[in-house]
């Protein structure tokens, strides 16, 4: 086994398993997690744990790929249920996201999480080097850091939560509540999107297990846990230099006139949750349309929904809802040839979405909770010195630092149509004042920012001793 002194824990690896006609292949995934981690492993040639996305007891063995060591986890088809589908993402998931959809709560899902936190604690200290820093990401494994510390004292351990942390009344609602709180003291810094999701973290900790805190250090046993805010962010270069390259500003024009030329493109991309927003953003699109302030063809809509835990039963509804609405805009508003909204129930990759952000006057990001949103970051970071419109949900972590977009409330219809309706309607030096504003932000705010704000303030001051 290769151990590492640099080590990431997430329940997915950066890469799928794709079969073309060579045979099998790995590809890197789409994900927010995934794309904002992967520039910084290559760069320091560590480990990366987690599951390859199959079932079956047998998991792949470790191979590396773009200089990262890849180490997978199984996971049964019964883990897959419990522990993925089950506990993280129809307990977990809308728990943290604000109840939006109620969480299920069932106790056989709780002990598979168990059970598979365990096996991923077990895979990272078997790779780990003595006193080496590992960094553990997000929802699916909040046990970890405990059994992980558990087994290998001399760790530097830190943990990242990629979604909102909620109020403390709702964190109330979890059965096993102090088991996932004990599971993420076992870190030495455990970091947030926002500041106030660090803030009920510390205050759940006194008032969930009277732990004893100052500032955002809690005392665990005499040990100090670190609590912060480090919102995560994009490869600012990398988008900008894809949207500079020729091929993808010629894809763009071909997207524009593919859609006929219209004047105003208006632009969704997002993963097929319910928590995006895409339904009231569909909506509002049908609304302007039926007030007269919009029309076909001059204004169309793109919605891209890639596919996502289909076999969640929320995630099922949602389908259903939001190809009902699109079937119904485009009944309603379309004509022959030429459809008011362009649905695309598929993924995309990396360069096709840059196309796209750059053929779009206006993109419409309105989640209804969102521990930050990365597209909203994307768009900005692709508009070059070309305008372009953003508009985004006061709910989404990337309102704190992305202000220059076009503010809403997504629980307001009528603040939604008037958002992007200012949008749609922004003159273009005004339009391009705010993307410079917000690019200039986001330059020096990147995911290499990101990273080395967090592992420094763990105490790995240069990353690349890492
Ligand atoms: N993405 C992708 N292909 C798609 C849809 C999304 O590569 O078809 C990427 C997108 O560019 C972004 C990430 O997936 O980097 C989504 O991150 P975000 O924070 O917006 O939402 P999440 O899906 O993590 O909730
Ligand atoms: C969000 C979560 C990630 C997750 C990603 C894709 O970004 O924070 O942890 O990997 O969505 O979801 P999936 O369930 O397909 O891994």
């Amino acid at each position: 086994t290769v151990r590492s002194s640099f080590v990431v824990v997430a329940n997915r690896l950066p890469v799928d398993e794709v079969t073309t006609d060579e045979g099998r292949q790995w590809r890197r995934s789409p994900g927010g997690l995934v794309t904002a981690l992967h520039p910084v492993l290559a760069e320091h040639k560590g480990t990366w744990v987690g599951w390859a996305g199959g079932t079956g007891e047998e998991a792949p063995e470790p191979f590396d790929l773009e200089g990262i060591h890849i180490h997978p986890v199984p996971l049964t088809a019964n883990d897959l249920e419990r522990y993925y589908e089950g506990m993280s993402n129809a307990t977990i998931w809308p728990l943290y996201h604000d109840a939006v959809e109620t969480p299920v709560f069932k106790r056989r899902w709780r002990e598979s999480y168990r059970q598979v936190n365990a096996r991923f604690a077990e895979a990272a200290a078997e790779v780990a080097a003595e006193g080496a820093t590992v960094w553990i990401q997000d929802y699916q494994l909040q046990l970890v850091p405990a059994m992980l510390r558990e087994r290998r004292p001399d760790l530097k351990i830190g943990f990242f939560l990629h979604i909102p942390f909620p109020p403390i009344e709702l964190f109330m609602q979890m059965p096993f509540r102090a088991e996932i709180l004990r599971g993420l003291l076992g870190a030495d810094l455990i970091g947030f999107q926002q500041r106030l999701a660090a803030q009920n973290f510390v205050r759940l900790a006194r008032h969930l297990l009277g732990l004893r805190y100052e500032g955002q250090v809690i005392d665990v046993d005499g040990r100090p846990v670190k609590a912060g805010a480090f919102p995560i962010s994009i490869d600012v270069a990398e988008m900008e230099r894809m949207a500079a390259d020729p091929a993808v500003q010629a894809r763009a024009k071909q997207i524009r006139a593919e859609l006929g030329d219209p004047r105003m493109v208006i632009l969704g991309v997002d993963r097929l949750d319910y928590t995006k927003g895409i339904e009231l953003r569909l909506k509002a699109f049908r609304e302007l349309l039926s007030d007269g302030k919009l029309s076909v063809p001059e204004a169309v809509m793109v919605q891209v929904a890639t596919p996502s835990r289909e076999r969640v039963e929320h995630y099922q509804t949602l389908r259903v809802k939001v190809e009902r609405e699109v079937g119904r805009i485009n009944g309603e508003f379309g004509r022959v040839g030429v459809p008011a909204v362009h649905y695309l129930h598929q993924s995309y990759s990396r360069t096709e979405l840059a196309a796209l952000y750059c053929a779009a006057d206006v993109m419409m990001v309105t989640p209804l909770r969102d521990g930050m949103n990365l597209v909203a970051k994307e768009y900005v970071a692709a508009r070059a010195d070309t305008g372009g419109a953003l508009v985004l949900s006061e709910f989404a972590g990337a309102a704190t630092e992305l202000r220059q977009s076009f503010l809403c409330n997504p629980h307001d219809p009528d603040g939604v149509k008037e958002a992007l309706l200012r949008a749609v309607h922004v003159e273009h030096p005004e339009a391009r004042r705010r993307m410079r504003l917000m690019q200039r932000h986001l330059r020096t705010h990147d995911v290499g920012h990101w990273a080395r704000s967090f592992l420094n303030e763990l105490g790995v001051p240069d990353v690349e001793a890492a």
